[in-house]
């Protein structure tokens, strides 16, 4: 198995078992110190952007290091989508909270839903350790922890005699506070509503029954096709008679963008998602097509 997971293309869920988990790795430095210290255990890292992530494979291969492993994602769909429940022993989560205001508070990495799914994957007696230097986030996230009525918590100050991260030599060279925060799971969590996305098993092409299309109420709008599921539409390129739309879709607020292919048959039309998009085939996707088949032909004014 490669270090990099491609949650479209993985057989899911991770059959990983007692494993850790890096949120936010950013240098990726202190991940890779835990799986050199520890060639025997598995490591997990989840990062929104490409660039920690690329850095990471660019390390563990320069170290051959075949316990890490990591993916492109937001974390609380990597821990929905990839992982066994009661399978993860450590989450660890080094100053992830950059957005300090209040209405920032939405994309925190320690909010109600966030800290649900994390506690539903964490083994019993499994943890969570936070370092932060932000006490608002301490208060948000000790507040959020006691919804969920799973975990024992505790807080304290470290001593840290040697910077791991980036931003641990930053707060220490100016001298701020520096917090831990444990949260141990010492039973199920209190079920709350959250965010969830229904994956299907195949993406059927879609007929549509109709010689000329309506493309020009599709180009460059914006749809609701129910609560939770937006669409929106941008160019509509033409060859032939046949058409490629671009769009992007959130569903529950997980976000996919890909190309979606129109082609002219016989007195009717084939819409499919291009074979170069590659898509988490959801529930969603599926809702999107057909109902863009029934925008496809409406009548044209
Ligand atoms: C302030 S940096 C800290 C980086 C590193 N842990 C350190 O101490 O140097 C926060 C990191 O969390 C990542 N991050 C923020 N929100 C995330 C999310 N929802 N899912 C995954 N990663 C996220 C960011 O991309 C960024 O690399």
């Amino acid at each position: 198995m490669h270090n990099y997971i491609d949650y479209r293309k993985i057989e899911r869920p991770l059959k990983f078992q007692n494993f850790t988990v890096e949120i936010g790795f950013g240098s990726g430095d202190y991940i890779l110190k835990m799986a050199k210290d520890n060639t025997d255990e598995v490591f997990f890292g989840i990062e929104k952007s490409w660039i920690p992530v690329n850095k990471l494979i660019k390390k563990c291969r320069k170290y051959d290091l075949k316990n890490v492993f990591c993916t492109k994602l937001d974390a609380y769909w990597a821990f929905q989508f990839l992982f066994n429940d009661r399978s993860v022993k450590r989450i660890i989560m080094n100053y992830p909270d950059p957005w300090f205001k209040k209405f920032h508070e939405e994309k925190r990495l320690t909010r109600r839903e966030n800290l649900y799914i994390y506690a539903k994957k964490l083994m019993l007696n499994g943890e969570i350790k936070i370092r932060t230097d932000d006490y608002a986030f301490v208060e948000f996230t000790l507040q959020e922890s006691e919804l969920i009525g799973c975990f024992s918590v505790s807080l304290s100050k470290p001593t840290i005699d040697k910077p791991l991260t980036k931003y641990e030599k930053r707060w220490l060279s100016i001298g701020k506070s520096i917090w831990d925060i444990v949260l141990i799971k010492d039973k199920e969590p209190i079920p709350i509503k959250i965010k969830e996305i229904r994956e299907v098993k195949a993406l059927f092409p879609v007929r549509i029954e109709k010689d000329k299309l309506n493309l020009q109420d599709i180009s460059h709008r914006e749809f609701k096709i129910e609560e939770g599921l937006y669409l929106k539409c941008f160019s509509v390129w033409k060859r032939d008679e046949d058409y490629a739309l671009e769009v992007l879709l959130s569903e529950n607020s997980f976000l996919q963008a890909f190309m979606i292919i129109i082609k002219k048959k016989e007195g009717y039309f084939i819409m499919d998602v291009s074979q170069f998009s590659e898509i988490f085939k959801s529930e969603g996707i599926k809702k999107s097509m057909d109902f863009l088949s029934k925008m496809l032909i409406k009548e044209i004014e």
